[in-house]
């Protein structure tokens, strides 16, 4: 049977550079986009989530084995056949001619695997002729890296893009061939009460001739997104029911029910008047594009209207009469002072709009301990800075007395329940854009009805973090750093909210269920009605982000922004308060705007074959599904400790619990999200010990990648993608995937972050993920670790090379390397040293980064510091790391650590905090000529080398002549190559760059001249 042994494409090859490049671009990316749906943590980005799952179902067709059948439909769908509409494209207005676009690169064979390549991505005849240099090439914008045939383009998505819908049927095509001519006799075909609705079998693709893609661990659902529109049956499951309804919102639902019909009738004139404006759907007749959208928006506005009778008029406009956005609020405290004691208003800063052409601050005005706030424009504006000290973590100054408060006290007071809180302006709406004016008596009288309304509504009682918060909860249990409002006395949920947040988010909820009521009564379809109260109830749980006291204002784009997308839960000193009945910012009509737009996105084009996904809420270490159902699990698991997911999410499920617990029973059993099995090593749930928690997620993982070998095909693949940096983490994940009876076979970095890290110098977070494909493990004899170290040494060394050539440098680099280093290492049954021990992952995967760094300094044979030096620029340049977090990677073994400390001694790094840089010679020349650079140990090459280019940038040529010779450089092959070498890898712009440049270029002059020169009197300059 030939296919038994044909590997997929991703197996074999992918194209790294093009999909990271696409990836990048998804954090941007917003109209119709599934970040804008809801907010999920660490969501794959699509581009990456597509390439990964179309690769990881076709076989590669250069492979001898591959199905004749599957080799010939490359050829005649990406070669012979190409559909009209792939043979040109726009730029603007110029419709450029292009009838072969999946033709590989110049110089590269045309062979089928590569055709197949440059289908998934290829870079655009744009981007090409600027990278060569081409005369008046411009570098392209980067929607346009990117040739506008790639499967792997966002706007390929775009079901109004004809030529992206072409390409689409092509993938799906080849992903059938593919499935139907490597059939596996064991691949179940989905049982009817399994697998949903129908709607694919009627338009084109039978189901039972499409793959089955399992992600145990859907979260925000990126990929079964990606399998269903490649035209796969997926399998979307997570633990947490807050992620499960944002998967059926995402790859269920439109997909199942997004689809034109008639409604014109039933909406009524009643919201059209009432809300002048509208996204989807405004039907002039009966027939409607999207049933799915107009029903949601029309109970939305039904629900907004509503709120709008009974709670408008606690956002009364002032005295100009301007609509109301929203209100900005400082928390206070007392000053430390005992002679003071003044109420602080804690303030980052008095600036509320600082726009290049338009700026507006407050100003405070100090009266005996009483503070007044005004507004200040442009010129006018006298200060900015706020009382919170800059750099001060938490430090306020008292405007009346000028001491400073610590944040000990702040915590203290926030402990006593002594933190209160001011409106300090007013946002309003204008017609030239936002306006900000100073609180009003009318604003006060409006708050106070308000709160005094909200002491008849219940304030939600859920504990955050109720491991370390709830009364009952064991000391010491730790904490997780990104969950910061609890040691600030903000121990519930409901204290996340003023009281007019929590009024207006209890009477949203009251309206849903009226809503949902009479939708009961109109629409008899029960799952349809769960569909639509899904994206209602997500709406209203979008729109709690905007009303918090945590809510963010955004001086710098004047708009409000939700305080959860940092993965945390922070501390925020001064908030804005969203008038959720505003059309400008954070306001709920425009949060409904989002997600109509997704659901039309992601609604099934008519004519098209896509099956709604099924999705499951629960452990993935017992999935309700078929052994050997699925034919590729593609999946992204946690990572590690990074993200404190159902922590995080229990903020939107106390709300999504109240709103739709009656309706969606199933996702709402327990009364906070469920947290005993998630696959995480989170100390805080084991009591405060960190060993424990570091167990559980191996363990819990192992266990989830058992279940998913159970579930998959016996010759399947598994996608696994990974995103932690430290060897802790990944000793975790592969001890799990050894225990799972698994072994990698191919490893891809993928870039997705680059020039955006969410969460600055945080040491868990890599800049790319690492996808490993693993099938199971073949296990052979019991190995000798010096046989096997061989074999890493090589294999690294290999990888070293093409993860360099993709564009991976830092620790993104070496942590690609741990992938084909286990692949290698799990072949066997174990590996022992020559005593006999077994060697551990912990080891492995130090060899590994030992074998990456050796690599890097590749021939480089210098002293030990030099090497280091060496390899840091090598990895990092001249960017500025997390010390911690790089000396962590570029030190080997416990000789390493030393050698970190003597070359931060000796001034090889600028170290300046928790922050760290390569030392460059303008920060080494008052070390070198005070003599003290050498140290202990002598003068290292690096000393020698910034010693020369000093020289010659005094000027002083003789000198240096000199110096070269009387310390025997000019022929030290070792002396030229770290010049050489540092001369690769510099950036051009420093000068350290063109010194060495320089000296590289004099070399051969320099030595004439050493030679005539006679034997120096005098030594070297700085008496190194
Ligand atoms: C890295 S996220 C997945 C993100 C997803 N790929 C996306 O693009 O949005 C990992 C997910 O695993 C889920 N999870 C954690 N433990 C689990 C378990 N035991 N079973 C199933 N899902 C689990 C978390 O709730 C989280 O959504
Ligand atoms: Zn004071």
């Amino acid at each position: 049977m030939p296919d038994a042994v044909c590997n997929r494409l991703i197996e074999v090859a992918l194209p790294i550079r093009e999909i990271s490049a696409e990836s990048v671009r998804d954090k941007s990316l917003r109209h119709g986009h599934i970040s804008t749906l809801h907010l999920w943590w660490a969501r794959r980005p699509l581009a990456a989530s597509r390439a990964v799952v179309f690769a990881s179902l076709v076989p590669d067709p250069d492979d001898p084995n591959c199905p004749a059948e599957f080799r010939s439909a490359v050829t005649r769908l990406l070669r012979d056949n190409v559909p009209a509409a792939l043979k040109g494209y726009w730029r603007g207005r110029n419709f450029r001619r292009d009838s072969d676009p999946y033709r590989p690169y110049d110089g590269t064979p045309d062979t089928p695997r590569n055709r197949l390549l440059t289908f998934i991505a290829r870079w655009s005849p744009e981007w090409l002729a600027f990278e060569k240099g081409a005369k008046d090439s411009q570098q392209p914008a980067p929607a346009e890296l990117l040739d506008d045939r790639s499967l792997v383009k966002w706007e390929t998505s775009d079901p109004k893009n004809e030529q992206g819908q072409a390409v689409l049927r092509i993938a799906r095509e080849l992903v059938r061939i593919a499935h139907t001519s490597t059939r596996h006799s064991e691949a179940a075909v989905p049982s009817g009460e399994e697998s949903g609705s129908r709607n694919a079998e009627t338009l084109g693709l039978a189901q039972s001739d499409m793959p089955v893609v399992l992600d145990p661990f859907a979260g925000g659902g990126a990929i079964p997104l990606e399998a269903g529109r490649l035209g796969c049956q997926a399998i979307a499951n997570d633990y947490n029911p807050v992620a499960y309804l944002i998967l059926r919102a995402t790859c269920e639902f439109p997909q199942k029910y997004g689809k034109p019909g008639l409604r014109a009738q039933e909406a009524g004139p009643e919201t059209a008047k009432a809300l002048n404006s509208s996204f989807v759907s405004d039907p002039p007749s009966n027939q409607v594009p999207n049933v799915l959208a107009y029903d949601v928006e029309h109970w939305a506005k039904w629900i907004l209207e509503r709120a709008r009778q009974r709670i408008g008029h606690l956002y009364p406009a002032g005295k100009d009469g301007k609509p109301v956005v929203g209100y900005l609020w400082a928390r206070t405290a007392p000053c430390s002072n005992p002679t003071c004691r003044a109420e602080i208003p804690l303030l980052r800063s008095l600036l509320v709009c600082n726009k290049p052409a338009k700026r507006v601050a407050l100003t405070a005005s100090v009266q005996g301990k009483q503070v007044t706030f005004g507004i200040a424009k442009g010129k006018a504006i006298a200060h900015t800075d706020g009382t919170m000290i800059e750099k001060g973590r938490g430090d306020c100054r008292c405007p009346v007395c000028g001491q400073v408060t610590p944040v000990a006290d702040l915590r203290r007071a926030g402990l006593e329940g002594k933190l209160g809180e001011r409106m300090v302006a007013v946002i309003t709406d204008t017609p030239h854009g936002k306006g900000y004016r100073p609180v009003e008596p009318s604003d006060l009288t409006a708050f106070e009805e308000a709160r005094q309304l909200a002491e008849t509504v219940e304030r939600p009682g859920e504990y955050i973090v109720p491991e370390i918060n709830a009364p009952n909860a064991p000391p010491d249990a730790g904490a997780h750093r990104s969950i910061s409002v609890d040691i600030y006395g903000f121990k519930t949920f409901g204290s996340l909210f003023n009281p007019r947040q929590l009024l207006a988010m209890q009477t949203f909820v009251a309206c849903l269920h009226d809503a949902l009521a009479e939708l009961g009564k109109r629409k008899p379809d029960a799952e349809y009605r769960k569909a639509v109260a899904t994206y209602l109830g997500l709406w209203i749980s979008r729109n709690a982000t905007f009303l918090t006291n945590l809510g963010i204002w955004k001086p710098s784009g004047e708009f409000l922004s939700t305080p959860f997308s940092m993965q945390a839960i922070p501390m925020v000193w001064d908030y804005a308060e969203a008038n959720l009945f505003n059309q400008a910012t954070g306001g709920a009509l425009s949060q409904l705007g989002w997600i109509l737009r997704f659901i039309a996105h992601e609604s099934c084009p008519p004519e098209t074959s896509i099956y709604p996904a099924q999705v499951n809420c629960g452990d993935a270490a017992q999935m309700p599904f078929t052994t050997g159902k699925a034919t590729v699990v593609v999946t992204d698991p946690p990572y590690f400790d990074s993200i404190a997911y159902a922590d995080l999410a229990d903020f939107f499920y106390l709300w999504l619990k109240r709103e739709l617990g009656d309706t969606l029973p199933e996702a709402f059993a327990t009364p906070q999200t469920p947290k005993a099995e998630e696959a995480v090593a989170h100390k805080h749930r084991h009591q405060g010990n960190r060993d424990k928690g570091k167990q559980h997620f191996q363990h819990k993982l192992a266990a989830c990648l058992v279940e998913a070998k159970r579930v998959c095909i016996s010759d399947g693949v598994l996608a696994v993608m990974f995103a932690h940096q430290s060897t802790e983490a990944w000793t975790a994940l592969v001890n799990a995937l050894l225990e799972a009876g698994l072994n990698i076979t191919a490893t891809f970095p993928i870039d997705t972050e680059r020039g955006n890290r969410m969460v600055a110098l945080d040491v868990s977070a890599l800049e790319s993920s690492i996808t490993v494909i693993c099938r199971p493990r073949q296990v052979g004899t019991a190995a000798a670790f010096r046989d096997v170290r061989r074999e890493i040494e090589r294999v690294v060394a290999e990888s070293v090379h093409r993860f360099w050539d993709y564009g991976f440098r830092g620790a993104d680099l070496i942590v690609a390397c741990y992938g084909p280093a286990v692949g290698v290492f799990g072949r066997y049954e174990r590996v022992e040293r020559a005593d006999g021990t077994p060697v551990g992952v912990p080891e492995l995967l130090e060899l590994a980064k030992e074998c990456a760094l050796k690599a890097i300094a590749g021939e480089f044979t210098g002293d030990p510091l030099s090497r280091l030096y060496f390899v840091w620029a090598n990895l990092y340049g001249t960017a500025t790391q997390a010390w911690d977090d790089a000396r962590l990677v570029v030190q080997v073994g416990g000789e390493g650590e030393d050698a970190m400390e003597v070359a931060r001694r000796r001034g090889l790094f600028v170290v300046d905090g928790p922050t760290c840089r390569l030392a460059l010679l303008r920060d080494r020349s008052p070390l070198l000529r005070s003599g003290r650079g050498a140290g202990d140990e002598g003068a290292s090459l690096i000393d020698e080398l910034h010693h020369a280019m000093q020289l010659w940038k005094d000027e002083n040529r003789a000198d240096l002549v000199l110096y070269l010779r009387e310390h025997d450089l000019i022929d030290h092959a070792p002396y030229w190559k770290l010049a050489q070498a540092l001369f690769e890898v510099l950036p051009h712009e420093e000068e350290d760059w063109k010194l060495v440049r320089s000296l590289l270029g004099e070399r051969e002059t320099l030595r004439l001249e050493a030679r005539r020169t006679a034997p120096p009197v005098q030594p070297a300059l700085f008496g190194a």
